[in-house]
């Protein structure tokens, strides 16, 4: 099934490692706890590093699970084949990942008291990141020149859809309780206020030397060592690490080593109509 799509509800996903069956059970069926804690992103605004976060912070800083325990069983996806809302017996509470746009998401998630910590991340550098994963990921269609890409990605015509679409839906949860939004540039400016507000928003205070550990093994260099964290358990058919990293970079404003004046430009072009009277954002 590799290079192959499907589209729900005018949504491109591919094919194999989802659905159209796998994507409905996570919107319509699954049942969602109150204490259920979802990290949501657009792809490649910094879910792993967030689910690393959450994984220490709800073990009080102790990196024995993140050492042991392969990332995507910790904080497993709500709209892959293999659902996360399926797993028997579960750690609790449930840490479950998901990248489905706000009108996709689980029915039941709007009536609980379940949190959601939504992680943005400057689009360009989102496209970046995209372009080098859809080379190395089997189960995605190769990307084609930057131009193209990059042409896609401004019309939503990526897994996911439109980046403009996700974080428009997600961003009007803000201003409720159980809505945390936080950016991968607000994590990479100041990582140590960032959990504070992370830890107030999940009532989990820490101390000092918890939160010192949080930031040792969530660190870009501790996750790319980290054979649970930095999917080198996968087979080369799903991620082909010989081509590239899935830990790539991990760094702010690589676009600007990517993207011509034109490109640039015609990016600009379309963030400002899309993007018109939203609030500022800090790649604005
Ligand atoms: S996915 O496949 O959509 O779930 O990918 P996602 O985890 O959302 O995003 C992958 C990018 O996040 C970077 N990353 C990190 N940056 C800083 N610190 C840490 N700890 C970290 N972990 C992952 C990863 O390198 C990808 O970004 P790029 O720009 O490609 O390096």
């Amino acid at each position: 099934m590799s290079g192959e799509y499907f589209t729900y509800k005018g949504i491109l996903f591919p094919s194999g490692l989802y659905s159209p069956e796998s994507i409905s059970f996570a919107e319509n069926t699954a049942s969602v706890l109150d204490d259920d804690i979802f990290i949501i992103t657009y792809p490649k605004s910094g879910t792993n590093w967030m689910i690393e976060i959450l994984c220490l912070i709800v073990k009080n800083g102790d990196p024995s699970w993140v050492r042991s325990v392969p990332i995507w069983e910790r904080a497993p996806w709500c709209e892959t084949v293999v659902s996360g809302f399926r797993v028997l017996d579960p750690p609790l509470p449930r840490l479950l990942s998901s990248h489905l746009p706000i009108q996709l998401f689980t029915k039941s998630f709007f009536k609980s008291k379940a949190k959601v910590i939504y992680v943005g991340r400057n689009p360009r550098d989102v496209v970046v990141s995209l372009y080098h994963y859809y080379k190395i990921a089997g189960h995605l269609k190769d990307p084609g020149t930057p131009d193209q890409f990059l042409q896609d990605f401004l019309k939503g015509e990526v897994q996911f859809g439109s980046w403009f679409d996700h974080i428009k839906g997600w961003i009007r949860m803000k201003g409720k309780e159980n809505f945390l939004f936080i950016t991968y540039e607000e994590l990479t400016q100041d990582l140590h206020s960032s959990l504070m507000r992370i830890c107030q928003f999940l009532d989990r205070p820490l101390d000092e030397e918890a939160l010192a550990s949080v930031m040792a093994h969530s660190a870009f260099g501790a996750m790319k060592a980290n054979t649970m964290s930095n999917y080198t358990l996968l087979p080369l058919s799903l991620l082909d690490q010989r081509q590239g990293h899935f830990l790539r970079k991990g760094v702010c404003g690589d676009w600007k080593n990517h993207f011509t004046v034109a490109q640039s430009e015609a990016f600009d072009r379309v963030y400002r109509e899309q993007m018109r009277g939203q609030q500022a954002f800090p790649w604005d």
